[in-house]
């Protein structure tokens, strides 16, 4: 017998609806689409990093089996820029043009892209194009190889942080580098173009975080009217920022299907996906922190340097969390920029944010152990109870219950704070912990809901579900609202033929797309009210206001009628309503941010050398989580991301020329399943309505700041080594003091 099971409602642990059809590959991911009369593209990268591309000898592949054609500088058409306007929706991630002009500006920029009738005869052919090249001698390698200053491009300072640094009884002074990492998410970048001529139009499909946004880009620079793009996006395997924003493999790919009449699709491999779609630049970090005797904070001085490529600009905006991570009266942040011949990063995963907190909550450890004070007990003492860089109340923050909770779950209590006196045989035991941040925004957002007459909903929304669980949360909120239950909600996105959605960036979609939505079901059930209301309705002369909904029904008084039933009796197939939603007044009057800590246990057994991570605790607070178990799984993998940053991940450019050397997955070395430790997280439920009516902030990014400084601060515990360059080697630990037994 089946028992009648709970609604998944919002703040219920609810399976993904998609999940079925992703486990047995209905889910069609842009490769899995294929259209009458495709061709493949295959990029052909520059195999030098800077100098101009002389000669290109395409004979030989022109000749060879099922190759239709190959575009490069001298064969491809005029186009237009985008204006590349984050305001106008047109942001691009690289705004030159595929194959604009001869001169190479990174390893990997595509000179060429050769189509033919199949993606192998298109990957043979572009494997034997023969470029000749004038190299520049003066490649720009990386910010660690220079002591180039870059420019400035940001800074931010309140009250007078030289004079309280100059004063301040107890300082810190110390520098924090990053290497560049690839956002190594599991589906590269893919795009299928298909021109209709005859309407002048163009449909793409593309892997992408933001739909609209590339269909407003990709108008500008074919020069069509917007609602003559398409772009569609139904499934994506991750985008982690590297999918925000449109890159010229797509540009270059619509513009052979015209060019060729016939479809296109270029599945981007795994090495060009890391050479020319996005990284999170290097970063070089000074924090100087001062202090008094009782580890009050007087002053935070936070310099930043990332690095930018020669073609864009980039700004990895470090600082970002800093204003208001402390209560302290003088904070300076300032944040440079250096070109160097790489291609040109982008957003990942918490940009800036996860690479400040490093810096940051490695300083705060490192003044502690300074003054002799416990960390966790130093970061109570300077907590900020509303926040210090606006002046305004928080909406709601509960870091005091992450940091205090955690410590709990952990057995922080226990911990034995001299270094390397923890041991569990032959390893020594590191306990390290930090605090995480992230903003928390809402963008607009717009959609579409129709009660359908077999008793069913259909939700339709622009934005798109990069993998985090966005048409379930949508379906969840659906239910709550009407009462239908989640296997009778049909969610449908990534379309810019639907209403508009929000970029899937910025851990932004949650909050942007679910207040639309229920306006939108609103707007549904107070059309089904006044059909029921009607001298011929169920509830004929009834005040539609008295209605209430429960359940997939209608009810006054005793009386209930199912939507299917109030659309039977009208003969209607369907009623919609239609939503909107955006940030409001409440930015004036808030400030809005996700809190967390991080509790790590690494263990070092200096016999072999060898390090890991062995344990994880995190309490996270992003208000109430829609859906705890997709929300759980977010953390989950950030924090598997947090130990590839803390401990694996380096993209290495040749310091002699620029040229990348490790991409690839055997040589980018990303965390296994064997790298991963016990991990439990605890979400906190404190729901922030003055944020959005479903208490909601966002979950995607939080996750990850915070985890690599505590996994440093855990190993400076076990080994005595401050590690202040990520990720952490084991060579840096070899003349650890505890190296000897
Ligand atoms: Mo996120 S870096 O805004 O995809």
């Amino acid at each position: 017998m089946n028992e009648i099971s709970a609604p998944d409602i919002v703040g219920h642990q609810t399976p993904r609806i998609d999940g079925e059809d992703k486990l047995t590959g209905r889910a069609t991911y842009t490769a899995d689409w294929h259209v009458t009369g495709m061709l493949h593209g295959y990029p052909v990268p520059a195999t030098i990093a800077h100098g101009t591309l002389e000669a290109l000898e395409l004979d030989e592949s022109r000749a060879m089996p099922g190759v239709v054609d190959i575009l490069h500088h001298r064969h491809f058409p005029q186009l237009h820029r985008s204006p590349n306007s984050m305001k106008h929706g047109d942001h691009v991630s690289e705004v030159r043009l595929p194959f604009e002009d001869e001169r190479i500006y990174y390893h990997g920029q595509y000179i060429a892209l050769v189509v033919a009738e199949t993606f192998e005869q298109a990957r043979a052919a572009a494997l034997c194009v023969q470029a000749r090249y004038r190299r520049d001698p003066d490649a720009m390698p990386g910010l660690a190889q220079s002591d180039d200053q870059g420019v400035e491009v940001d800074r931010y300072c309140r009250g007078e942080p030289d004079v309280a640094f100059g004063m301040a009884p107890v300082i810190l002074d110390e520098t924090y580098t990053i290497a560049p990492e690839s956002h190594m998410q599991l589906e590269t970048h893919v795009t299928l173009a298909e021109w209709h001529e005859r309407e002048g139009r163009l449909v793409v499909h593309e892997s992408t975080q933001g739909v609209f946004y590339q269909r407003n880009a990709m108008a500008r620079i074919f020069d069509l009217p917007l609602e003559c793009v398409e772009v569609i996006s139904p499934y994506i395997g991750s985008g982690f920022g590297n999918k925000l924003f449109m890159w010229p493999h797509a540009v270059a790919t619509a513009a052979a299907a015209r060019l060729l009449g016939r479809p296109v699709k270029t599945v981007l491999p795994r090495q060009q996906d890391m050479m020319n779609a996005g990284n999170r630049p290097a970063s070089r970090q000074r924090i100087r922190l001062g202090a008094d005797s009782e580890g009050r904070l007087l002053s935070i001085h936070h310099d930043s340097i990332s690095e930018t490529s020669t073609v864009d600009r980039h700004v990895d905006a470090c600082g970002g969390a800093t204003p208001s991570a402390y209560a302290c009266n003088s904070v300076v942040t300032s944040q440079r920029v250096l070109e160097v011949h790489h291609g040109t990063p982008c957003p990942m995963r918490a940009p800036g944010e996860v690479s400040g907190l490093f810096a940051l909550e490695s300083a705060i450890d490192e003044l502690a152990l300074a003054l002799d004070m416990d960390p966790l007990t130093l970061r109570l003492k300077n907590y900020a109870h509303s926040d210090p860089q606006r002046g305004l109340p928080w909406s709601s923050k509960q870091l005091d219950r992450c940091l205090e909770g955690a410590a709990e779950r952990f057995g922080w209590s226990a911990r034995d704070p001299r270094i390397g006196a923890m041991r569990d045989g032959d390893e020594i035991i590191g306990q390290g912990m930090a605090s995480a941040t992230w903003f928390a925004g809402r963008q607009p957002c717009e959609a579409r809901v129709e009660l359908r007459g077999d008793g069913s909903v259909f939700v339709a929304c622009g934005t798109q579900d990069i993998g985090t669980g966005t048409y379930t949360i949508i379906a969840q909120a659906v239910a709550e609202l009407t009462g239908v239950t989640v296997p009778r909600i049909e969610v449908k996105l990534g379309e810019t033929s639907l209403p508009a959605g929000p970029l899937s960036g910025g851990s932004m979609t949650t909050a942007s797309t679910l207040p639309a939505v229920a306006a939108a079901v609103r707007d549904a059930l107070d059309a089904l009210k006044a059909l029921a209301t009607r001298e011929d309705g169920v509830f004929a002369g009834a005040d539609p206001a008295s209605l209430g909904v429960t359940q997939g029904a209608l009810v006054a008084d005793e009386r209930g009628a199912g939507f299917a039933e109030i659309l039977g009796r009208h003969r209607l197939g369907s009623v919609s309503g239609k939503g909107s939603a955006a940030p409001g007044e409440e930015r004036r009057q808030y400030s809005f941010r996700s809190f967390g800590a991080h509790f790590v246990e690494v263990r070092w057994d200096p016999g072999i050398s060898r390090l890991r991570v062995a344990r994880v605790v995190s309490s996270i607070d992003v208000g109430r989580a829609v859906n705890p178990l997709a929300a759980r799984n977010q953390v989950e993998g950030a924090i598997a991301m947090g130990i590839g940053m803390g401990l694996l991940e380096r993209l290495e450019y040749d310091p002699r020329d620029a040229r990348l050397i490790n991409a690839n997955l055997s040589d980018y070395r990303v965390p296994v399943h064997a790298d991963m430790p016990e991990i439990d997280v605890e979400l906190l439920d404190y729901p922030d309505f003055r944020f959005n009516e479903f208490g909601a902030r966002g979950i995607g990014e939080i996750g990850l700041t915070g985890i690599a400084p505590a996994i440093a601060n855990a190993v400076h515990h076990a080994t005595g080594k401050r590690v202040r360059d990520l990720p952490i080697s084991i060579e840096t630990l070899l003349d650890s003091p505890l190296i000897m037994t």
